[in-house]
């Protein structure tokens, strides 16, 4: 065999596997839940709402006003919040919805948490240590979970 074809031939033979495994680490291994198009357009409002919600938060923090803060977490964010229905709600049944029904439920519990920190110990390490918190509740749910895109 000629230098060059088995040069060749050594080449696909690492380079193959090594692409498999990039490929199959890259794969998206989130759970895909499954909504009727009209909700999966309101799920994604409601998602792009919370990004208002903690943009709001940071912006009063930045002022020095803790009792916005913790008010829009209260009012927008926590489990007796304003919103009309739960997430968790329009997800149709399906053997993960308890599982993100949970998460949605920590989302809820974090910014309970927040609201509170931010009235009892304003600007304090532990009030920032629960905005934190709050946030790592969207990351999780965005790392274990996506929406069937509907195409
Ligand atoms: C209980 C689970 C859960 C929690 C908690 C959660 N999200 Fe989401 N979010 C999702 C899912 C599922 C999607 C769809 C992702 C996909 O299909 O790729 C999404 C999508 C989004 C999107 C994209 C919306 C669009 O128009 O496509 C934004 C922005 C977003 N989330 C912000 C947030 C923020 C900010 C928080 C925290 C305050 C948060 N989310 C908390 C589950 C969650």
């Amino acid at each position: 065999m000629p230098t060059l074809t088995k040069g060749l031939a050594v080449f696909a033979f690492l380079a193959i596997p090594l692409c498999l495994i990039i490929a199959l680490s890259e794969a998206d291994r989130r759970t895909t839940l499954s909504l009727e198009a009209a909700e999966r357009t309101s799920f994604r409002l409601a998602m792009r709402s919370h990004v208002i919600d903690l943009d709001e938060i940071l912006t009063a923090m930045a002022k020095g006003d803790y009792d916005t803060a913790a008010t829009i977490a209260s009012d927008r964010m926590d489990s007796a919040g304003q919103r009309a229905h739960h997430l968790s709600d329009i997800i149709l049944p399906g053997p993960d919805t308890p599982a993100f029904r949970e998460t949605e439920r920590a989302l809820h519990n974090a910014a309970d948490r927040f609201g509170e920190a931010a009235r009892a110990s304003p600007g304090s390490p532990e009030m920032r240590a629960r905005y934190q918190e709050l946030v790592a509740v969207c990351q999780g749910c965005h790392t274990s979970f996506r929406i069937d895109p509907g195409f």
